[in-house]
């Protein structure tokens, strides 16, 4: 899918700064919304969890500081690459394994994950059914599903961070990293399903008892569903 391809090429481009423009654009929240996630995804010992989009590792780092052996799925070779390295680095004896993939077409068989996260991933799978059934496929039956995704709050706030997310985002962002990359950041998330959307959307691709965490103000939210 050429799409995909520009997706993966996009990253490649901007990993050196994106940890950093990350802890910047959100001053330092990302951190709480990993922590929060791998809480939602992790219930007992030692889970198998597959990190889809796990990108430069810290949503991966969240889920290995809370006990699971982890494989972070990735299309971006360059991503995937930092994130072994940091995680290598600061994690003693982490179990994770680092495979370059697409979520459309995942490489393991049905029913072997305990857990299937996606930090701020699936936004960019943008035929986003066919990627939740793929996750539907590869989950165990019990397995939870917890997704971490922007979201656009209402009300009086939405503007100023539409605002924030349009204009400012990309214009520090410049400074320090490819300005498209950020002006399609808040164009994704203003396209993206809105919260009632994206429940129906899980509802469908089979997931059930789902329940949504609403994250500063709105701004972020974490899905949880499960397969029975
Ligand atoms: C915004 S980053 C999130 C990284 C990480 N989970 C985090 O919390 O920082 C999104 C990641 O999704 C990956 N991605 C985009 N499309 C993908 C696809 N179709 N399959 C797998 N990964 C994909 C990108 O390469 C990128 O590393």
């Amino acid at each position: 899918m050429k799409e995909t391809q520009q997706i993966k090429s996009m990253f490649d481009r901007i990993v050196r700064r994106y940890d950093f423009l990350n802890h910047l654009l959100s001053f330092g929240q990302d951190f709480f919304w990993r922590k929060k996630m791998a809480e939602q995804a992790i219930n007992d010992s030692t889970p198998i969890v597959l990190d889809l989009a796990t990108g430069t590792g810290d949503s991966a780092t969240a889920l290995l500081k809370s006990g699971a052996r982890v494989v972070g799925v990735d299309i971006s070779f360059e991503m995937l690459r930092a994130g072994n390295k940091k995680i290598k680095k600061n994690i003693k004896n982490a179990i994770f394994s680092p495979i370059v993939a697409s979520g459309y077409k995942l490489p393991f068989r049905n029913e072997c994950f305990d857990a299937v996260t996606c930090a701020f991933g699936i936004r960019n799978m943008h035929d986003t059914e066919s990627a939740m059934k793929e996750i539907y496929r590869v989950m165990k039956k019990g397995g939870k599903i917890v997704i971490l995704e922007f979201s656009l709050p209402e009300g009086f706030f939405r503007n100023l961070y539409l605002l924030y997310l349009k204009k400012i985002v990309p214009f520090i962002a410049s400074f320090f990293s490819v300005r498209s990359a950020y002006e399609y950041l808040g164009s994704s998330i203003d396209g993206f399903y809105k919260p009632h959307e994206f429940i129906k959307l899980l509802e469908n691709c089979g997931f059930s008892n789902i329940k949504t965490i609403s994250l500063s103000f709105g701004c972020v939210y974490i899905y949880v569903g499960k397969k029975n």
